[in-house]
């Protein structure tokens, strides 16, 4: 055979093996892993709220190692810096580049309808992960993993009728409002504060779960002002509550009560230390979590629309060392 006809077969079948070459999934990149049960990476676009919290840096993070390239996915992961506007910005960015599947941290409970509509219309599912949305047709988001808010916020004030007596003066440090974990806190002490007469609200505001904005709103408290009880809805607010109060010559877990949220590690060594009274868990491992729903949907199965994440409290009465030291974020 000529040396030119060689030339135009190898050609050919170079061609002819490349047109039965399996299609990559839009926006992947050559040479990356491929998904042990399916055999393709999986392309997943999570809209993150921000890194407002130790408890926010724990959950990105717990979703970066869910989803690496060794687990068969390219993940892309978009920090919101706590905008609303911008997680709608990247849920349509992520529509463009074609993802699998949209996972969507929300910031507010409302204003989804849109996006999430243009996300049904693509055919890209979308999973919910932490709080949760308030929009009229459900089927706009195939499930939501998270915390039972409400719980958290009933269990806090459980532990106040308990511990704490029946004159109360409460300072509330609110997480951003609209979100589903300042709501269901938020109404957790609401509810109790209507249960108990001597108990009363004498500052509340919010400080959008960040530690700067905590220690401002007590340092910004009236010198007057009298309270016994501070509940910070994060441990953000309370840590930057706890440098407000020691500034000011204040004992915190002492001279004022200090209730918290998350029961991060750093949390709760001051749960042992006794500047933190209480602490309620909130969960931020959920990248495992959204991981499995993949799976079961990957597999043509339906997950469970509502999963809650078991979660308990710690005071220093029951918390011990050993659990502060496995605690891994
Ligand atoms: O939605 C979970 C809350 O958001 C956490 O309590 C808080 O720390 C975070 O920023």
């Amino acid at each position: 055979m000529k040396k030119g006809t060689m030339l135009c077969l190898a050609l050919l079948l170079a061609l002819l093996l490349g047109a039965c070459a399996p299609a990559r999934t839009p926006g992947t990149e050559a040479g990356a892993s491929v998904h042990e049960a399916g055999g393709r990476e999986i392309v997943v676009g999570f809209s993150q709220v921000g890194a407002e919290s130790d408890w926010r840096l724990g959950n990105t993070q717990s979703m970066i190692d869910a989803f690496s390239a060794q687990n068969g996915y390219r993940l892309i992961l978009d920090d919101a810096q706590n905008k609303q506007e911008r997680q709608i910005t990247a849920i349509r960015n992520f529509i463009n580049q074609g993802v699998d599947y949209i996972v969507l941290a929300p910031t507010t409970e409302r204003g989804w309808e849109t996006v999430l509509g243009e996300a049904k219309a693509a055919g890209i599912p979308v999973i919910l992960v932490d709080r949760r949305i308030e929009v009229e047709d459900e089927d706009l988001y195939v499930c939501w993993v998270g915390s039972d808010f409400r719980r958290e916020g009933d269990a806090a004030a459980a532990w106040m009728e308990e511990h704490l007596p029946e004159e109360l003066r409460i300072v509330h440090l609110q997480g951003n409002l609209g979100s589903s974990a300042q709501i269901g806190r938020s109404e957790g002490l609401a509810d109790a504060v209507a249960r108990h007469p001597g108990w009363t609200v004498v500052f509340e505001a919010p400080g959008d779960f960040v530690q700067a904005k905590g220690q401002e709103l007590i340092e910004s408290l009236p010198e007057d002002l009298e309270y016994d009880v501070i509940y910070a809805e994060n441990d953000n607010m309370a840590f930057g509550a706890i440098d407000a109060l020691k500034k000011a010559g204040i004992r915190p877990g002492k001279d004022v009560v200090l209730l918290s949220f998350d029961a991060g590690g750093r949390a709760l060594r001051m749960v042992l230390g006794g500047e933190i009274n209480l602490d309620v868990e909130c969960n931020p491992m959920h990248g495992p979590r959204v991981r499995s729903v993949i799976e079961l949907l990957e597999r043509g199965e339906t997950p469970a629309k509502y999963t809650y994440v078991e979660e308990t409290w710690f005071d220093a009465e029951t918390l011990t060392a050993a659990e502060v030291d496995s605690r891994g974020y």
